[in-house]
């Protein structure tokens, strides 16, 4: 898989400029005429702002030329100083680029919020099969164990404890994660940097902040990845450098190019891909981050499942200092539960807590204090052993349906997760027409080009089946509804 976008800093091709003129005449006025309208004192960085919120939102769009600073200064009624400075500062970001002559773009990299995160739409209410991956099977959710942790808690719990709670959270709690993830995922986990936040959603975001404050603006992300760490950093005002991938994982020679210092991954299973880095990438990533003093952010979202034989080690146990590792509940027990937790660096930790605390003064106490009692009782383990029967069991029904209905498809990324790609024999493309026969027998299916930030070619079908919400008989109809849509098209 390869981008186009790796290098914000990249050389400036001049060709293609008479189909990016971009932020011209009456555009500029619109989009920044606000900022340039502000108080004489703030007038700088309203314009800055302005201007980054416009690359950010799509509003100019990647490669668009931006006007000589004299230009767009006379349009705006500024000095010229203040536009050349803005130029200059979003350059510095990555947020635009300056060409070999005279002239500034939108760098074409720079990627936030985009429709793209239309994706995060978790389920389609009224498929007969729904394929799209991300909800685990919430009928798993183990009420009665769940019940009666809830009362054992609500009795036993001191007076003193109801109070607001310590923002990195609940000791008892924070002591029983450490163990569960030293044991499970081979993290070094000191229950000191441990953070208990509401999901890896939440675990994104503080880090975000806290990288912002320390003057960071662009982080790379896995392209495809997952929409929800662009719309997570853009929230804490940190754009995305998507970088492309290999057979091994994140390719290391774009990430070096990139001039990024903080990268997003998710190695366990690799989302959307299913790709499990290898341990030679794995190092390779890490001596990345020693050589620019940077951080590895591992999304470690479903990394509990992996069926073929056990699970690969977490990342951030080979290097605890250069890597901040997050992980929830939301596979394993239910989304709704809001429930995770992050481990960061000791450089990071205390801007972290502090970041949490001011953020929501810390998680609830009787959720945490019934998981921590859920954990100590053995209740996760049990809980994660019956997921790990029930979704291997998914995969394999998934596999084997692929096979009967769709033979020569390629199937990967099985190892491990809730979500397979499929790659289609190439007599079922184009892509948009299958999908749109899908659509309407009534299967939803997402393709793995929805999660990429370049465009890819569309012609072969590539699917990305998410398998833990449906039953194994569900999973051999829908799959078989799927092929019975496209095959009437074919009479
Ligand atoms: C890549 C990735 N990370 C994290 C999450 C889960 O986030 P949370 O723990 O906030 O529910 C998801 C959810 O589907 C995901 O796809």
């Amino acid at each position: 898989m390869t981008s186009s976008r790796t290098n914000p800093e990249g050389p400036i091709e001049p060709e293609g400029l008479a189909e990016t003129e971009g932020l011209t005449g009456s555009a500029a006025w619109e989009l920044l005429l606000p900022a340039a309208s502000a108080p004489a004192r703030t007038r700088g960085r309203s314009l800055q702002a302005a201007l980054r919120e416009a690359v950010r939102s799509g509003r100019l769009a990647p490669d668009t030329r931006l006007p000589s600073s004299r230009d767009l200064a006379a349009d705006l009624g500024v000095s010229r100083g203040l536009v050349t400075e803005a130029y200059e500062q979003l350059t510095a970001e990555g947020y635009l680029r300056s060409g070999r002559g005279a002239g500034t773009w939108v760098g074409g990299s720079v990627r936030a919020a985009r429709p793209r995160a239309r994706d995060l739409a978790p389920r389609s209410p009224g498929a007969r099969a729904d394929f799209v991956p991300g909800t685990p099977d919430l009928s798993l959710f183990p009420r009665a164990a769940w019940a009666a942790a809830q009362r054992a808690v609500l009795a036993e719990l001191p007076h003193d404890l109801l109070g607001y709670p310590d923002p990195r959270g609940l000791p008892r709690l924070r002591t029983a994660l450490a163990e569960l993830l030293a044991r499970r995922r081979g993290v070094v986990a000191d229950p000191e940097r441990l953070v208990v936040v509401s999901g890896v959603a939440q675990a994104t975001a503080l880090l975000g902040f806290v990288l912002h404050a320390r003057g960071t603006h662009t982080v790379g992300v896995e392209d495809p990845g997952s929409p929800q760490h662009d719309s997570l950093y853009a929230a804490a005002g940190v754009g995305t450098v998507p970088l492309p991938l290999d057979e091994e994982g994140l390719a290391v020679a774009p990430l070096r190019a990139s001039g990024v210092r903080v990268v997003v991954t998710t190695p366990a299973h690799q989302f959307p891909t299913g790709i499990a880095y290898s341990a030679r990438r794995r190092a390779q990533l890490l001596d990345w981050a020693r050589s620019v003093d940077g951080l590895v952010f591992e999304d470690d979202y479903d990394g509990d499942f992996r069926y073929d034989r056990a699970p690969v080690g977490a990342l951030q146990g080979l290097d605890p200092e250069h890597v901040a590792y997050a992980g929830s509940v939301s596979k394993s027990l239910v989304p709704g539960l809001r429930l995770g937790w992050l481990l960061v660096p000791e450089s990071l930790a205390d801007e972290v807590v502090e970041r949490k605390r001011t953020m929501d003064l810390g998680h609830p106490t009787l959720d945490q204090a019934l998981f921590a009692r859920f954990l100590e009782r053995g209740d996760y383990d049990r809980q994660l052993r019956r997921c790990q029967r029930a979704y291997r069991q998914r995969r394999d029904a998934l596999v084997a349906a692929l096979e009967e209905h769709f033979p020569g498809a390629e199937v990967t990324g099985i190892a491990a997760g809730l979500h397979v790609i499929a790659e289609l024999p190439e007599k079922y493309g184009p892509q948009e027409d299958f999908l749109a026969r899908a659509a309407s027998a009534g299967v939803a299916v997402r393709p793995l080009s929805a999660y990429a930030h370049a465009r890819v070619d569309d012609a072969v079908v590539r699917l990305v089946l998410g398998y833990a919400q449906l039953s194994p008989a569900r999973i051999g109809a829908g799959i078989r509804l799927m092929a019975d849509a496209v095959r009437a098209h074919e009479l």
